[in-house]
């Protein structure tokens, strides 16, 4: 009887937890689109451009390296050239744009890019089954991704 009781105080604990985690945070499917992108930060938390830079390379997240190589990362291996260079992405587009590629590529840019959408639900097709019903990166990664996006200026 006890021990059941623990396990139900726990339960309750981590849900309440996770709430209150997830409160500031606005939920893939409600990130409103406008014509000039997304203007609302997803957490109201400014991003890192380091841990952005971390989560761009990182196979088990962004992995923006595969397919976008930029002159700061040159001399890091297995990039790939899918994607067009990131060189001065900053300067050809606006922030709220920028996170609009970010969360749906497929929005921002058209149905057919090969580039994931990283904060939505349809991230794209023949998904690695441990992304099905989650989102590639979190929240946060996204402003993080965008605040290391915004120091590549011409
Ligand atoms: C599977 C390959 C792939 C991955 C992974 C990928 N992209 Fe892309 N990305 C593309 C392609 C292809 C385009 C060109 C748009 C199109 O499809 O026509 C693009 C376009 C872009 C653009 C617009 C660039 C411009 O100058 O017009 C940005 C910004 C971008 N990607 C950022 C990222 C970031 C940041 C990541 C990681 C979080 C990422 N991409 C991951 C393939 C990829």
């Amino acid at each position: 009887m006890m021990r059941r009781l623990k396990f139900t105080l726990g339960a309750v604990a981590a849900i309440a937890l996770s709430a209150s985690a997830m409160a500031s945070e606005v939920a893939p499917d409600a990130v409103e689109f406008t014509d000039d992108g997304v203007t609302m930060s997803l957490t109201g938390v400014p991003g890192d451009p380091v841990a952005g830079a971390d989560a761009f390379k990182n196979k088990s997240l962004g992995n923006c390296l595969a397919c976008h190589v930029n002159a700061s990362m040159a001399t890091e291996q297995f990039h790939g050239d899918v994607g067009p260079a990131l060189d001065g992405v900053a300067s050809r587009w606006e922030e709220p744009e920028l996170r609009a590629i970010l969360v749906n590529s497929k929005k921002a840019l058209s149905e057919e890019t090969l580039m994931p959408g990283f904060y939505s639900m349809e991230v794209g097709k023949n998904v690695a089954e441990k992304f099905v019903g989650k989102t590639i990166l979190t929240a946060q990664q996204v402003e993080d991704v965008l605040a290391y996006l915004g120091t590549l200026k011409e």
